[in-house]
């Protein structure tokens, strides 16, 4: 047998390794694992290593993108399906052919769902309220999802995943994005503005991009009816935190399902209970009755982790082999 790809991997978490091991024995490669995140001051685990896969720690800016391809590394692959965190163009310039995950959209699909309907059922009040003995009703009486209009932001694999979900549910779906012929017959497609102004639900599935950054805003938060549910189970940063605290106060927001915050990075994944936090607005934020916040577990299922693993070592050996990749991301 021809010698194996030698891959370092970062940010690699324990319960990722029994899928490790099976993409071990499945492609022909040697993996070394680094719990750290690449950075400058981690970069010497590579050596010996020609392909590096990691998590959304890594900030693959240009600096450290060009120590990389000094290092001889042409090859990276990230475990997640965003890739906000990896200067993309650098990477072409610098020659370095970069892949993104393709785990199965049902594990965020799933809990986008939950985050809907624990907001229309007031379920963050009726858990406090057990847990102290209080069982009365006041206040919790809420809304059936099939009465409500659903707008779904983004119809790439996630966006589409929620509305397959959603079309059980008998509501109206209305969606913006590039058009797809799977959507037909399940959601209506309108424009952006249209869908903020006539959905009482929305829920976010477009990537985090210059475009897209505050998608969220004190303009498009006023096109928004009154009580609209904000849902967000992709990136932080496409909605103005502080829009979002003022639009809750104002009562313009009737409730808030958030798996992803602003400045999240160092503190969602980490047992901070002994430390300070400096992130006012999370913690203003978590504190109203109508307001679940999450810490990034949208994605988190056994299912999803085995296929970010998967994907994650499989588009290396593809690269490395020059064969095609569906996972590569070309920049442009
Ligand atoms: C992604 O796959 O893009 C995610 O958001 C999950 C990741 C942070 C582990």
């Amino acid at each position: 047998m021809e010698s194996p790809y030698s891959i370092a991997v970062f940010e690699a978490r324990e319960d990722e390794m029994s899928s490790f091991a099976h993409a071990e024995r499945t492609y022909p490669v040697r993996l070394t694992y680094r719990r750290e995140a690449l950075s400058l001051d981690t970069l010497n685990l590579t050596a010996g290593c020609q392909a590096v896969t990691t998590l959304g720690e890594s900030h693959l800016d240009a600096p450290l993108l060009s120590a990389l391809a000094e290092k001889g590394i042409r090859y990276l692959s990230t475990r997640t399906v965003g890739y906000n965190h990896i200067d993309v163009k650098a990477a072409a310039r610098l020659g370095i052919h970069i892949a993104h995950s393709d785990y199965d959209p049902g594990s965020v699909a799933d809990f986008t769902l939950m985050l809907m309907l624990m907001a229309l059922r007031h379920y963050k009040q009726a858990l406090f309220r057990g847990n102290a003995n209080d069982y009365s009703l006041a206040g919790l009486q809420g809304k059936e999802l099939r009465t409500q209009t659903v707008g779904v932001v983004g119809t790439g694999n996630i966006g589409r995943a929620v509305i397959r979900r959603l079309s059980g549910w008998g509501c109206r779906i209305l969606a913006c994005g590039h058009p797809k012929k799977e959507v037909e017959g399940l959601a209506t497609y309108v424009s952006q503005k249209e869908l903020f102004q006539n959905s009482d639900i929305i829920t976010f599935h477009v990537p985090l991009a210059d475009n897209t950054y505050h998608l969220v805003n004190t303009e498009t938060l006023s096109w928004m009816k009154k009580g609209v549910i904000l849902i967000n189970t992709a990136r932080g940063e496409l909605m103005d935190t502080e829009v979002l605290i003022e639009g809750i106060e104002s009562c313009k927001i009737g409730a808030l399902g958030i798996d992803v915050l602003e400045h999240e990075t160092g503190i969602y994944h980490q047992d901070l209970r002994s430390n300070i936090i400096r992130n006012r607005s999370m913690a203003y934020l978590r504190q109203f009755p109508n307001v679940t916040m999450t810490q990034h577990i949208a994605f988190y299922t056994e299912e999803a982790v085995a296929g970010m693993v998967d994907g994650g070592v499989r588009s290396l050996v593809e690269m490395i082999e020059g064969r095609p990749c569906a996972l590569e991301i070309l920049a442009g």
